[in-house]
Parts: structure tokens; sequence; C-alpha cells
């Protein structure tokens, strides 16, 4: 009898060039494209078995039980991708430094969507996998593939997927993520972005500028800019930030931390040190630099920040198949 499992293991991404709004909540398709870049360092571990006793389907995240609504409608959609009308028992653990917060749904979903396709015996294309991870959270969609990744926005399912984007530069670029807080996030992503985009006055020109962003850091990936690249980077972070202090009721991810991150960012730059900050829907502050940079780097950020709060990651892979 054939074995109906299979474990993955995907990476975590972090945008650049930001997802911050829907304009289908049901199929999560974003307002604008995006880019990212996946991280060697932080990964999502996902183990999934289809037991034709179960009633409903079953997850452990880090060895504990979990009940989540989200994974019971993502689950639902396999079995309507896959054909597979059984019930699985999930296994997930995150493979991120101890009190780090980085966890997160991207690495989870990408995890998820090659371990329970594979476990139904489907084997999908990598193009094919981002429109289904896209389903389960829409960063997950760029977790799909390693390095430099752009989610093409798209009109409708089908057309709403992840490509890699070619670098054709030798930055050797580092992202060192400096961990302000590792609560969980005050206001999730997925009920901000939403709030932003019904109420923030200038989130029309957030899409708009948001795809020329888009256009200029993919122009700056190419022609080996890193100056462009980080300007672009950091400034489109600050947008994203900007429409939440904008929206109606307001509200923000910082903390007293991240403004000491960025300020210390800022002043190595006024030094001639080439290093940008971005920020996601949490305090956390994510360096971006080259690594014959990085000791200088860290170095300063160390009259700041304890050593066991500052995490340096590199480009890592797509999603893979586990041996189990
Ligand atoms: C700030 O992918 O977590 O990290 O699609 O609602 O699950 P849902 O949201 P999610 O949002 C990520 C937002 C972000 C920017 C980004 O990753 O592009």
């Amino acid at each position: 009898m054939q074995h109906l499992q299979a474990a993955a293991r995907a990476h975590t991404n972090i945008a650049l060039i930001k997802y911050w709004g829907k304009k289908d909540q049901n199929l999560i398709l974003p307002m604008n494209s995006s880019l990212s870049l996946t991280l060697d360092k932080f990964y999502t571990d996902t183990f999934v078995e289809y037991l034709p006793n179960l009633h409903g389907d079953i997850f452990f995240l880090n060895g504990k039980q979990k009940v989540d609504p989200k994974i019971k409608i993502f689950m639902n959609l396999i079995r309507q991708v896959t054909g597979l009308n059984v019930y699985a028992q999930i296994k997930s653990t995150n493979h991120v430094p101890t009190a780090a917060g980085l966890a997160s749904s991207a690495s989870a979903y990408a995890a998820l969507s090659l371990a329970a396709t594979a476990a139904a015996g489907k084997i999908y294309s990598k193009t094919e996998l981002s429109r289904i991870a896209r389903r389960g959270s829409g960063s997950a969609t760029r977790s799909v593939f390693g390095n430099f990744v752009e989610w093409v926005a798209g009109n409708d399912d089908q057309s709403s997927y992840a490509r890699p984007v070619k670098i054709m530069n030798d930055w050797d670029i580092r992202m060192v993520a400096i961990v302000v807080d590792s609560r969980p996030k005050k206001i999730s992503s997925r009920s901000g972005m939403q709030t932003v985009v019904e109420t923030s006055p200038f989130y029309h020109s957030w899409v708009k500028t948001a795809n020329e962003d888009l256009k200029n850091i993919k122009k700056a990936l190419k022609n080996g800019s890193f100056e462009t690249f980080g300007t672009i980077a950091e400034s489109n972070a600050l947008k994203m930030h900007a429409l939440n202090l904008s929206a109606s009721p307001h509200f923000n991810y910082f903390e007293p931390q991240s403004l000491v991150a960025m300020n210390a960012v800022e002043d190595m730059r006024t030094q001639g040190v080439q290093c940008y900050y971005t920020m996601d829907a949490g305090p956390n502050v994510k360096v971006i630099c080259k690594n014959k940079d990085l000791d200088v780097i860290l170095e300063q950020l160390h009259r700041y920040f304890p050593s066991d709060h500052l995490f340096v990651a590199a480009p890592g892979p797509g999603v893979e198949l586990l041996n189990n």
C-alpha cells in the first residue's frame, strides 16, 4: 500500500517591496506585486500523514497540539486540489532561534503546501505550489523559491504566483535580524493590512509607488547598484508603516528599540557604511548589508543590542522535500 506521508522544509522570507493589502481576501490576491529574500537561518519542517481513521485534521506545532481554523480551511483546499478526501495528522517544527520572534506564516504554509500535496501522491511545479501556498498566507507564495523572489500580483488564482528573480551582482548579501521583542504581534498582518486598504487616505499612492519601487529595485538588482537597492527597500518599508499611521483606527508596530535600531543604521550610513533597514508587522528590525561590511555593522549594533538579539542570515533555498 502507498504510504500517504511526506515531509518538507521551507525557509522564511523577508519582503523588500512589501505586500500590504488584498484585492481578494478569499483567494489572497495582493493589491501590488512584491519582492523578497528567502533566508537560510529560519525555517519550518512539516510532516504530513493522511490517516483514513481520522475524523478531522490534527495539527501539532513544536510538539504541542493546536487548534487553528486557518489550517483546517487550507487542508480543505488541499483535498479539493489533490482529490484525496482523507484527514491528516500534521506536525510542524519552527527552526527559529529561541525567542527570536521571527516564526512566520510564510515558511509554515510553503512547507505545508509541499508536504500535504506530496503526501497525497501529487507532484506540482514550483509555480503551481506557490499558487497553492498563497491561499494559506500571502507571504508563503514567495517562500516556495529561494534567494530573491517576486510575487506577481495577477488578477485571478491562475495569474498570481511567485517566480525567482535572477541576480547579476556580487553583493554577497546578508540580513541581520535585530530582535527587539519576541512577543506575539499586537495586530496581525491580516487585519492590519485590511484596515489600511479600507481606511488609509494614502492607499492609492501606496499601490502606485510600490509598483514603481518594484520596477526600480529589480533594475538595481540587475545593474548592481546596492545603494539604490537599499534606499528603495528602506523607503518602501517606511511607506508601509506610514499607511498604518494613517489608518482609522491608526496603529503601529514600533517599539522604542525599533527606532534605536533604525537610527543606528542611519548613523552608520552617515559614516559611510552601506546598510539599510526594513521592518514587517512587528517591532523587529532587519538590516540589509554586504557580507564584507558585516563585522563593522555587528560591532556598531552591539553598542545597543546584546549579541543574542542579533541573528545573521544569508540567502536561503526554496521549499524542498525531506527524507522521512
Ligand atoms: C508585512 O502574508 O502574513 O510581512 O496573506 O493575510 O496571511 P496574509 O498576510 P501575511 O502578510 C505579510 C505582510 C508583511 C509584508 C510581506 O511579507 O510582503
